[in-house]
């Protein structure tokens, strides 16, 4: 069996104590999971369970108090600067804000172009036309390559992310909330375009929500999550259809029917 491209194993994350919290947060518990190339794990939970915790993690953002994350077979834990901003560029992230995850004196053209100019793959012969095939990428209309974020909407902003985050050919994205923040009328279009981008470059993907529902659409597997440990996880249907937690079952029937979505 081929190895998986992340691997987490009993991370942990603690906050310590600061200012008023006079006791440190164990926000994960010696979590471990796995995402094989190509395929998409959700992290499912409740608001406070560890869910960013563990991205942060995951994108060494912050680094973990304890376990271990492979990428690639390797292990991120103990690699330095610079060699991590190399193996970084194969772990992309979006957040759940698309208006703060753009700078906002950048236009479209300079914030998808920056990841390349920054990784001194820039070439003003070729990179104006690579920026456009990202931008085709995610269904924008070249169009916007002159706005700034103001001038676009939450929908696009996040689509102008999610170009960023390709820029860099990565092989996994780290997806923490990246619907949330939508407008309820722009959300499935912006999940199946991570569904068709997973098919068309076979990119795998940690898709981090709190909307089990939502999760059976886009997800192979889910590991739920609650206070900073998996209390259950399985193939997509089978957590959805047939969950075995009680937490699981809680999730399940607080949240909305989600409408027109690619079923997997
Ligand atoms: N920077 C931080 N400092 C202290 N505690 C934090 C910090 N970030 C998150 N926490 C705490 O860690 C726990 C998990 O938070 P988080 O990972 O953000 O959960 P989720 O993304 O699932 O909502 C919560 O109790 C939260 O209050
Ligand atoms: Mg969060």
């Amino acid at each position: 069996m081929t190895a998986p491209l992340l691997e987490v194993r009993d991370l942990v994350v603690r906050y310590p104590a600061r200012g008023r919290r006079t006791s440190p947060v164990l926000a994960v518990d010696r979590i471990s999971f796995t995402v094989a190339a190509g395929e998409t794990l959700a992290l499912v939970g409740e608001s406070g369970s560890g869910k960013s915790s563990t991205a942060a993690a995951v994108l060494m953002l912050r680094k973990p108090e304890g376990g271990s994350v492979r990428f690639g077979g390797r292990e991120l834990t103990t690699v330095e600067e610079p060699e991590l901003r190399t193996l970084r560029r194969g772990f992309q992230p979006v957040f759940q804000d698309p208006y703060g995850s753009l700078s906002p004196r950048k236009t479209v053209f300079d914030a998808v172009a920056e990841p390349l100019r920054v990784q001194c793959r820039w070439d003003s012969a070729t990179g104006p036309a690579r920026v456009a095939e990202l931008l085709d990428l995610v269904h924008l209309d070249r169009s916007v390559v002159r706005r700034l974020p103001h001038e676009l909407s939450g929908g696009q902003c996040q689509r102008v992310g999610i170009a960023r985050a390709l820029a860099s050919e990565p092989r996994l994205l780290v997806l923490d909330e990246p619907v949330s923040a939508l407008d309820p009328s722009v959300r499935a279009g912006v999940i199946n375009l991570f569904t068709e981008l997973q098919d068309s470059l076979g990119l795998a993907q940690l898709f981090i929500c709190h909307d089990l529902a939502l999760v059976r659409h886009v997800a192979h597997r889910v590991a739920v999550l609650h206070r900073g440990r998996i209390v259950e996880s399985g193939p997509a249907r089978q957590v959805c259809d047939a969950p075995t937690h009680d937490y699981t079952r809680e999730l399940l029937s607080s949240v909305p029917d989600p409408d027109r979505l690619t079923a997997r």
